[in-house]
Parts: C-alpha cells; sequence; structure tokens
C-alpha cells in the first residue's frame, strides 16, 4: 500500500485532553467506540477523557471499572481524569500515577462532582502531585444561578459582572500558595485571561484552554441554534471571542469539552436541555481551515493541540513529530474544499453546531502508532486496537 503525499500535508496526530465520552452512564449519547471513531475521523489520536460520567469517576473502583469497560472499545489512544470530591482526599493519592489530572468543578457543570469549600480544595491543591495538573471548571456560581446549572438563562436575575471571577481568582491563589500546576478549563473572556497572565508573572504555574465552540461561535450562534448551542460556560460576546484570538498567545491548549447529548435530550424545553456541544471530530477541520485563512499558523495549532498537551500532561511517547514518539500521523489534503455536515459525524449524538460550515483542508490518512487506522472516510482501525497512555513522572 503506496500512499502518494506528494500535496499533501503531515501532521503530528492531535490530542484532545477534554472530552466527555460518556461512559459509563450516558452510553446513550456517546460511548467510548463511537467516541474515538469520531475522534479518529477528525484527526484526533489521543483523548482525555472527563469523570463526570455515571458513577462519577472518583474512586479507585470506579476508574478500575471505567478502563476494563472502554479498553476493547477504543480505537485511538486514551487516558483519563480523576474527578476531586469533598471527601476523596486518599481515594486521589491511590490514584494519581494512573491519571493525566484531577478535575476539580469549582462551579456546578453536568453531573454531581463539585467542590465549592475551602478546605478541601486546599487539600487537594497541597496533596495532588504538585508537577501534575489539577483542571478547574472555574465558572462563578454566581453567573450559574443566572445561566442556570444547566445554562438555562434565567432572565429574573441581574446579569453577573463578568469580571467577578471568584473561582478562578480562589483557584489561582491556592496554586500559588501551595506552588502546584492549575490548568484551567475553558476559558472564554479576556478578564480570566488577563488574571492568569498576571498570576503567571507571579510565578504560579497556570495553563490555560480555549475550546473551539468559544473561538468559533458566539452568542449569535446560541441565538440560531437554541438549545444545541447551549453551554456551560455560554457562548459569549463577538468581542469576548475577539479577545480569545488576540490573546492567544496566553493559551496553551486548544480542548474541544466535547459533551454530546442526543437531539431527544436538547429538544427538551430551553430550561431542561442539558449544557454541551459535541466537537472532538471537527476540531482539525476547523482549524485546518482557519490556518488556511491565514487567522492562525499550523505551527501555532500544533503547539496548542499536541506539544502543550503532551507537556502539559506528562503524556509518554505523545508529542509532536520528533524522535521517541509514537507515529500517530496526520495527512491531510490543504487544498481539498467541503462543508461539514451533520451525516458524517460520528459522534452517536449525530449533530455538530459547526454543520454548514465551510472548511479548507481535508484529512486523508490517519496513523496511529504507526498503523494505518483511517483512510479517506473509513474507519479501519478495530475496536481495542487503542491503548491507555503512560504518564512521565509527576
Ligand atoms: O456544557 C457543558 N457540558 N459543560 C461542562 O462542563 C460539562 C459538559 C457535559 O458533560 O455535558
Ligand atoms: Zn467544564
Ligand atoms: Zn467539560
Amino acid at each position: 500500500h503506496v500512499i502518494d503525499a506528494s500535496k499533501l500535508l503531515v501532521l503530528p496526530g492531535f490530542i484532545d485532553s477534554h472530552v466527555h465520552f460518556r461512559e459509563p452512564g450516558g452510553t446513550q449519547k456517546e460511548d467510548f467506540l463511537s467516541g474515538t471513531r469520531a475522534a479518529l475521523a477528525g484527526g484526533v489520536t489521543t483523548v482525555l477523557d472527563m469523570p463526570n460520567t455515571q458513577p462519577t469517576t472518583d474512586t479507585q473502583e470506579h476508574l478500575s471499572a471505567k478502563i476494563a469497560l472502554v479498553a476493547p472499545k477504543a480505537v485511538v489512544d486514551y487516558g483519563f481524569y480523576f474527578g476531586a470530591t469533598d471527601t476523596n482526599i486518599d481515594e486521589v493519592a491511590q490514584a494519581a500515577h494512573k491519571v493525566a489530572a484531577l478535575k476539580l468543578y469549582m462551579g456546578s457543570s453536568t453531573g454531581s462532582l463539585l467542590v465549592t469549600e475551602f478546605s478541601p480544595i486546599y487539600r487537594h491543591f497541597s496533596t495532588f502531585p504538585l508537577r501534575k495538573p489539577i483542571v478547574v471548571h472555574a465558572e462563578d456560581e454566581q453567573s450559574l444561578h443566572y445561566f442556570g446549572t444547566q445554562g438555562s438563562q434565567d432572565h429574573n436575575q441581574a446579569r453577573p459582572p463578568i469580571s467577578a471571577q471568584i473561582a478562578l481568582s480562589r483557584a489561582l491563589a491556592i496554586a500559588e500558595k501551595t506552588g502546584r500546576s492549575l490548568h484551567i478549563a475553558h476559558t472564554t473572556t479576556q478578564r480570566e485571561l488577563e488574571l492568569i497572565q498576571e498570576a503567571r508573572q507571579k510565578g504560579v504555574h497556570v495553563t490555560c484552554e480555549v475550546t473551539p465552540l468559544h473561538l468559533f461561535l458566539t452568542e449569535a450562534d446560541q441565538q440560531r441554534l437554541g438549545n444545541y448551542g447551549k453551554v456551560n460556560p455560554p457562548l459569549r460576546s463577538q468581542s469576548d471571542q475577539d479577545a480569545l484570538w488576540h490573546y492567544l498567545d496566553v493559551i496553551d491548549t486548544i480542548g474541544t469539552d466535547h459533551a454530546p447529548h442526543t437531539r431527544q435530550d436538547k429538544d427538551q424545553p430551553y430550561a431542561q436541555a442539558p449544557s454541551g456541544m459535541p466537537g472532538v471530530q471537527t476540531l482539525m477541520p476547523l482549524l485546518l481551515n482557519a490556518a488556511s485563512s491565514g487567522r492562525i499558523t499550523l505551527e501555532e495549532v500544533v503547539k496548542r493541540c499536541v506539544s502543550n498537551p503532551a507537556r502539559i500532561f506528562g503524556l509518554k511517547n505523545k508529542g509532536a513529530l520528533e524522535a521517541g514518539k509514537d507515529a500517530d500521523i496526520v495527512l491531510v489534503d490543504p487544498e481539498q474544499e467541503y462543508e461539514i455536515t451533520d451525516r458524517e459525524i460520528l459522534s452517536k449524538c449525530g449533530w455538530t453546531p459547526f454543520a454548514g460550515t465551510h472548511i479548507k483542508g481535508k484529512i486523508e490518512h490517519v496513523f496511529v502508532r504507526g498503523t494505518l487506522a483511517y483512510h479517506k472516510g473509513a474507519i479501519l482501525a478495530t475496536p481495542g486496537s487503542g491503548r491507555a497512555v503512560q504518564y512521565v513522572d509527576a
């Protein structure tokens, strides 16, 4: 089998460090086979899966059960987050070396994991291995009351000042005090990025993520998409989005927050409809397109979707195209143009907020550890061919 790659771009497989593959407990929305197939078709060869499953991944037992469940299904490589609770300090200590990071919800989101008291937050910050990141969902409770815990806008409440950023400020202050590394999930505003920059200047080990949802959609799209555009944190204004692009230098990773919900879930009345949108399959296409229009360079993309996540999460053998790294490789036709449609979405949810988006740059072949796993629309990888990532010592 010879591939004529004379006109193709060679990119390292992307690492999506923020996916919700819903296994166990939410497999009507996604499971590890459908989620990793969607990843593969999107040029994502490694995923880090979030702990807000049912049951939540917050005990050793739940983690082992999850590993056993997903290993026979995965078609790309994968790692896990462990979820922090008010009381699971000992469980966290036992599991730390088996996971990419600890996820701490300082603002409530989908699922039941939420830690808002100072004392457990401080204990997690001071005991989790300092060089392994704690990833925080740092949306303020205050703004969640306005948007509702599921993101619904309650217009009887005064709109909170977005500049409050109480959860983020607390996280940064405690990270400074404890000298630990911290990664801020889905930043969406200029103020957050300024606070992160300020903290870095004081020596705080803080990195941060932005999602393609917030880079490519705004509250105008939320109007158009209705429930399908509902997400935590919510889609923001054009000026907030402009700030994300303007402050791109401050942003370390682009993670999708791939959070699929079925049409049935989304078609409920607004208040009941769950928050979240799929994204793992459209990450690379959107960024290839942004690169082709000169909005960002491919080098800047690879840094945020490969090298930085590999370094921040200590992923052994993962990273940009270098000696000693796994041969996770994507071949892209930079000239081919097409439109994203719901039809090719492999996520169980079967829809994407980016349907109708015109893309220049098409993923043609994907190799996972040297094996051709995806070829022009066909998934060749067999379930179970994906492997658990290993971690560099924290
Ligand atoms: O909108 C969201 N949905 N935000 C989150 O943080 C979680 C996610 C989900 O799991 O559905
Ligand atoms: Zn979150
Ligand atoms: Zn998330």
